[in-house]
């Protein structure tokens, strides 16, 4: 989608050439000139609008506008927030139109932070996949011209919001492409696709390698599957070469069944979501080629299948990961701890500032916060406040979860160093402290986007979440930007 943005009053916004157009009328809405601004003021004058946000009223072909297709629509206080819930209304009323040009344009004042809403909403009411159903891209929307009264002033939180959007509807692409259209191996080209813009690179290791490095763990969950494991190690350099790097870790279980362990039938194609946490370290990699912070981030995605087998993995099997440390798998249906353990013990020899691992891990964490925020386990106190903050900014909330020690009693074996389950409750934060063994050597955090990351039901489909609270928390972390290198020529 192609997003514009321009200083322009509704007048003149009435007088552009689009298929529809929004006007966010705030609370206190003062009409300047032209048609529309005193047709808006009437309606609300009269009680048939209201400046509250997520209230709209309808026109079509209207006097004096352009456009066949207006949605006058309330944003409120014209914060973020409230600047989200009117657009998200106001394009999901034009969503059965098959609108492909529209203009949005803010009758009130544009704060950075509701235009950068704004562009996020546009694009999450009107996201289409349509990778295996082509036929759903006729409905797609093609471009958003964003009207303000100082484009200068938003510019920036504008190119933030259009970043943000790439990488959010890429972890929305490889969240919702079929589990045989996702494969370990499928994942690694996006990859190393990503690696083509400039100060991205990626290196895939497959089992050889993967053996090599002993990680014992990630290769058991793997063992289950005909298809090949995949640990893929992206890296955008945007800082100085002596800066420590953010590293995220993402769980990319393409598919998982439960393995020997298996899950019941109901729903069970939703797990191939389950690489969701990957799919959002792909998204915020496309991002960072955008917009282009000063800062290091390492990518580390453990990718593969969990697969009942012959060969597969039994309750009761004890593995040696990469750490030295022995694991009693008790449940082969808690997976995801199997692959991040040995990421995060690699993750070590980046010597990072920050890792974080981003994971759609535990059904109880969907249970303690539903779909509205993330789970966040940390065990550094600056670092939790960190990503916290991001994401109330991004409007992609997580809340932070304990690591008492005491709640890692359940995880004791007497057959290896730990098991891989604690009992049934506090199941995320169990899991939690099964990762939190492997991280002693870093600021470590663990969001558990098991809530989060999609919507099943009619609705279903991938949310793109938390791309939009890691590129904040990112952003953070940058000292200046550094300009895009030019691509070295050949000779
Ligand atoms: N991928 C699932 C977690 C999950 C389940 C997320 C349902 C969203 C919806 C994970 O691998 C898993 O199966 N976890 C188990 C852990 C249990 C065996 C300790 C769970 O949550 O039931
Ligand atoms: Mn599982
Ligand atoms: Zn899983």
């Amino acid at each position: 989608m192609d997003f514009e943005l321009k200083t322009l009053d509704l007048d003149g916004a009435c007088a552009d050439k689009c298929d529809a157009l929004v006007v966010l009328l705030p609370e206190g809405f003062k009409p300047g000139r032209g048609e529309l601004a005193r047709l808006a003021a009437a309606a609300l004058k009269a009680g048939d609008l209201e400046a509250k946000a997520g209230k709209q009223l309808q026109l079509y072909k209207t006097g004096g506008v352009s456009a066949p297709r207006v949605v006058l629509a309330g944003c409120g206080d014209a914060s973020a927030r409230a600047v989200r819930t009117a657009v998200q209304g106001a394009v999901g009323a034009l969503k059965a139109a098959a609108v492909k040009r529209l203009t949005l344009c803010f009758a009130g004042a544009a704060t950075g932070p509701a235009v950068r809403a704004a562009v996020q909403a546009a694009a999450d009411a009107s996201y289409v996949y349509t990778t295996t159903k082509p036929k759903a891209d006729a409905r797609k929307l093609r471009q958003v011209l964003v009207a303000v009264p100082d484009a200068a002033a938003v510019r920036d939180a504008f190119d933030h919001g259009v970043a943000a959007v790439k990488g959010i509807e890429t972890a929305k692409e490889w969240g919702n492409r079929p589990p045989n259209h996702a494969t370990p191996t499928h994942l690694a080209d996006a990859a190393k696709a990503l690696a083509k813009a400039p100060g991205i690179s990626c290196e895939v290791l497959g089992p050889k390698e993967v053996a090599k490095l002993g990680m014992g763990s990630f290769m058991a969950v793997a063992q289950g599957s005909a298809e090949p494991l995949r640990f893929i190690v992206l890296r955008y350099n945007g800082g100085a070469r002596a800066d420590a790097p953010v590293v995220l870790v993402g769980k990319g279980i393409t598919f998982d069944t439960g393995g020997i362990s298996i899950k019941p039938a109901p729903e069970m194609d939703e797990m191939k979501f389950d690489m969701c946490g990957a799919a959002s370290v792909l998204g915020v990699f496309s991002a960072l080629a955008q917009l282009r912070p000063a800062v290091n981030v390492v990518g580390l995605i453990p990718a593969c299948e969990n697969m009942p087998d012959g060969r597969a993995i039994k309750p009761g099997d004890v593995v040696t990961s990469m750490s030295g440390q022995t694991i009693e798998i008790l449940n082969t249906d808690a997976e995801g701890r199997l692959i991040l353990c040995d990421a995060l013990t690699y993750a070590e020899r980046f010597k990072p500032r920050a890792v974080v691992d981003i994971a759609t891990l535990t059904g109880a964490c969907m249970i303690a916060l539903g779909a509205v925020r993330s789970g966040l386990f940390a065990s550094d106190d600056a670092l939790a406040q960190a990503l916290h903050a991001a994401g109330e900014q991004a409007l992609d909330p997580c809340w932070r979860m304990p690591l008492d020690d005491d709640y890692g009693d359940g995880l004791k074996s007497n057959f290896a160093d730990m098991g891989n389950v604690a009992g049934r409750a506090g199941g995320a934060i169990t899991a939690a402290k099964f990762l939190q063994k492997f991280t002693a050597k870093m600021p470590w955090a663990h969001l558990d986007i098991a809530g989060t990351a999609w919507k099943g039901g009619a609705a279903k489909g991938a949310t793109g979440r938390p791309v939009a609270l890691l590129l904040d928390y990112i952003a953070g972390q940058a000292g200046e930007p550094k300009p895009a290198r030019a691509p070295r020529k050949r000779k």
